[in-house]
């Protein structure tokens, strides 16, 4: 898919059809995905896909703070990934000891963690599946849920799957409420 294309019509996806991700095409969403940049080359981004119906039923119940928006999109879901970064290495220039270098300090692996969801989301549209970023979720739990490694922490979770809906663009910005020029 050319490239303009792809950013312009990707949407957030909340309704899916009801059919399962094959795991493999996902791993090819991945293999797309793991071309992220990120702070000093670190790739601290990790993505954990649940396609069992418990579990996701287990998020929906126990993993966004019963925002019941959320829910509704999980309801239907037949795919999450629960993009998760390692902590503790992005923003040092080396990212086993040291301080963090710049007035952002630990910000970066956030930083890091959204471009990764950005480039995942936009590979899956290109492949032809929806997807739907989820900020309101539950750090405390999804962990336990989902057994993440102690050294990871959530940054998102993303609902993916085959779409059942086209949503209309939302609205945006004109480019000149946000561009100046010096
Ligand atoms: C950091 C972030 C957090 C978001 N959190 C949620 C969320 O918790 N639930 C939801 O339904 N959509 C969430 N969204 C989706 C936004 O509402 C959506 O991207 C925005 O309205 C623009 O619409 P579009 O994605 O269709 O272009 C989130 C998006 C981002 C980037």
């Amino acid at each position: 898919m050319e490239a303009i294309k792809m950013i312009k019509e990707r949407r957030s996806v909340r309704k899916y059809k009801n059919e399962k991700v094959d795991r493999e095409f996902m791993k090819e969403i991945i293999d797309i995905a793991r071309w992220a940049p990120s702070w000093a080359n670190f790739q601290i981004a990790r993505y954990t896909l649940i396609d069992d119906e418990e579990v996701i039923k287990q998020l929906a119940t126990d993993g966004v703070k019963g925002f019941t928006y959320n829910i509704k999109t999980l309801e239907n879901a037949k795919g999450v990934a629960v993009l998760s970064f390692v902590k503790g290495k992005s923003g040092k220039l080396d990212p086993e000891k040291g301080d963090y270098v710049t007035e952002k300090g630990n910000v970066w692996e956030a930083f890091d963690a959204g471009i990764a969801c950005q480039t995942f989301c936009l590979a899956a549209h290109a492949k032809g599946i929806g997807t739907c970023i989820f900020g309101v979720i539950d750090e405390s739990t999804i962990p336990g849920i989902v057994g993440l490694p102690e050294e990871e922490t959530v940054a998102a979770l993303i609902t993916y799957g085959l779409p059942d809906e086209e949503p209309p663009a939302t609205p945006r910005k004109d480019v000149d409420e946000i561009l100046r020029f010096l």
